[in-house]
């Protein structure tokens, strides 16, 4: 029976020896010490041995058992150790890899075109105007020639909030605030801004939409000066081979008072879509300043005289990258918004 202990001793540790895994070590457990391995037999057989030789298989027995289980612990934490050296191995971090970026956002189309023209005419010499949205019949219209009962006001069917007050329906009213401002001094601004009208909502039309508006005087400013003033920003805007072409027109703060186009930037002045087959397209009103206009806002007209532009932002965007429809910048779909 001694033998018998000793020869499964040394299987058991040799078994625990060869083992590498938690789980072949868990086997060897239950195969030796389990209820059904041999020791269990040979403590069973105990009952047969004599008195004196009992307690010294007793005690054997004991010690065989204690040393199967503390190699067994000994090892399985050496196995955990590895198992666990080997698991952080394998899922080290790749240092090199890309990580995951969050993009950064950019300006909305008609801000990068306010930015390019302020930047344009900030190099030229102007300064930045603004004004309320919300503003006064007599800066919306009075001050700019257009008398309560005018028909022009027609034009520009508005949101009125009282009697006195409105949303501003262009960036106009800016002129008549700036040239009282700057009590007789000359004057050079843009005011990019946005400006509403009780327009019905379609492809070409929004209640809400954005301007720039220009104004310059001074002595002995001409119309020599508005006609190379705008050459300036549509070469900026879409590109050196672009001409000009003034047409008269009527806008009752402006006398004279012009529509401008700009030769076709799609055909050239052939004729295409783009241009309805005029090889031109219409893109701002302006003129010189009233000389009633520069009266009420305290300039001496036989003194001076200025020119006035307004710029619709977002036909500019439009022209420039064949969007059809003014829905679009308000909408946000960064399908869209992301393509410029
Ligand atoms: N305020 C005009 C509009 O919204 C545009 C305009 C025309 C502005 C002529 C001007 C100008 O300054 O001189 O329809």
């Amino acid at each position: 029976m001694k033998e018998q202990l000793e020869q499964l001793q040394m299987e058991a540790l040799e078994e625990i020896k060869q083992a590498s895994t938690q789980k072949s070590l868990n086997d060897v457990r239950i195969k030796y010490l389990g209820k059904k391995g041999p020791m269990t037999e040979v403590l069973r057989g105990m009952g047969k041995l004599s008195a004196e030789e009992r307690p010294v298989i007793g005690e054997l027995a004991n010690t065989v058992r204690t040393s199967i289980q503390t190699t067994l612990d000994a090892r399985i934490e050496e196995v955990k150790a590895i198992e666990l050296e080997e698991k952080l191995k394998a899922e080290t971090l790749d240092v090199t890899l890309p990580g995951r970026t969050s993009a950064p956002g950019h300006s909305h189309l008609l801000q990068q075109i306010i930015d390019e023209m302020e930047d344009l005419f900030v190099g030229l010499g102007y300064t930045i105007a603004e004004g309320p949205e919300v503003e006064t019949d007599l800066y919306n219209f009075e001050m700019l020639n257009l008398p309560k009962d005018h028909p022009a006001r027609d034009m520009q069917d508005s949101f009125y909030i009282t009697e006195e007050t409105l949303l501003r329906t262009h960036t106009s009213p800016v002129q008549a605030r700036t040239m009282l401002e700057a009590n007789g001094k000359p004057i050079r601004i843009i005011c990019p801004g946005k400006v509403y009208r009780r327009d019905e909502d379609d492809a070409t039309h929004s209640h809400q939409f954005m301007q720039i508006e220009g104004l310059v005087v001074d002595e002995s400013i001409s119309m020599a000066d508005l006609k190379g003033t705008l050459e300036v920003f549509v070469k900026q805007l879409f590109g050196e081979a672009r001409e000009i072409r003034l047409r008269p027109s009527f806008f009752p703060f402006t006398e004279p008072s012009v529509e401008v186009d700009i030769s076709c930037f799609k055909c050239g002045g052939k004729g295409c879509n783009v241009c309805k087959g005029t090889g031109w397209i219409e893109i701002l009103g302006g003129g010189m300043v009233h000389p009633h206009v520069l009266e009420m806002a305290g300039y001496d007209s036989s003194k001076v005289s200025g020119f006035a532009f307004g710029i619709g932002v977002e036909r500019m965007a439009m022209l420039k990258h064949g969007v059809d429809d003014i829905r679009h910048f308000y909408t946000n779909d960064l399908r869209f918004i992301e393509q410029f």
